[in-house]
């Protein structure tokens, strides 16, 4: 079973590193995350999507340590396969939120994973108030969620990117009408504390969304 749950401060290595292994080095140079630099991801809107380790024997523990790529470690009952989290910014004079990086771990990809950290994330942020999400990425994998450029073409961004892969999804509709302007980080706006959603799915099934309490 994959488990999606909100990142843990002790998260953070094991997130770095899926990070590292899914975008390569350069990922620091990606225009989105020149507006995350410095910034502190918006409050319970950072997910990770974790599988429990084998723990049987040592000989079937250390293989799965190794496959995971340093995600799993010896003594920890669950590996990392997947991140995602969102971030306030201004996109012209309206608040919204950016979401990214998201990633999912080459082996477990293909399995829902990424489109369930998606849409978790996207339904706490809903649940939380806020109205419209904007990010940098291929529009063909995130239109399925909703995202679009329909609604971004008199936004930009500091720094290189292709306008065609700036997409926004209005939690609210009608939240981007007529924006336009500088996308830049924002200080969060006063949101209330959510409520959890949390999703659980087969191994190797599509995910389903089975709680949100
Ligand atoms: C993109 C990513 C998060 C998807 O994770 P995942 O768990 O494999 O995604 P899902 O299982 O929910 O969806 C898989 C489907 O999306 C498609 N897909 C994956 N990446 C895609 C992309 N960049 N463009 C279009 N479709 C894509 C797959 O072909 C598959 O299609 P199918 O359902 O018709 O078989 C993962 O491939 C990844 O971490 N990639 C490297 C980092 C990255 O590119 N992040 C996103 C930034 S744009």
């Amino acid at each position: 079973m994959i488990n999606i749950r909100h990142e843990r401060p002790t998260d953070a290595p094991a997130r770095e590193a899926l990070l590292d292994l899914a975008f390569g080095a350069c990922r620091f140079e990606k225009a989105s995350e020149h507006l995350r630099e410095g910034c502190e991801p918006a409050g319970g809107l950072s997910f990770v999507a974790t599988a429990p380790i084998p723990s049987l024997a040592g000989y079937r523990t250390i293989p799965f340590v190794l496959w995971m790529n340093g995600q799993a470690r010896r003594g920890e009952d669950e590996a990392m396969v997947g991140t995602v989290r969102l971030w306030h910014i201004a996109a012209g004079a309206r608040a919204a939120l950016l979401l990214g990086p998201l990633a999912v771990h080459p082996s477990w990809r293909g399995r829902g994973i990424g489109a369930a950290l998606t849409r978790c994330a996207l339904a706490q942020a809903r649940q939380l108030g806020h109205t419209a999400v904007l990010l940098v990425g291929d529009g063909p994998y995130y239109a399925r969620f909703g995202f679009s450029a329909d609604k971004t073409d008199r936004l930009w961004l500091p720094g290189r990117y292709e306008p065609e892969r700036l997409l926004s999804h209005e939690l609210e509709p009608g939240a981007l009408d007529g924006a336009h302007g500088l996308i830049s980080a924002a200080p969060p706006l006063p949101t209330q504390l959510g409520r959890g959603v949390s999703f659980t799915a087969a191994m190797h099934g599509r995910m389903e969304l089975v709680e949100a309490a």
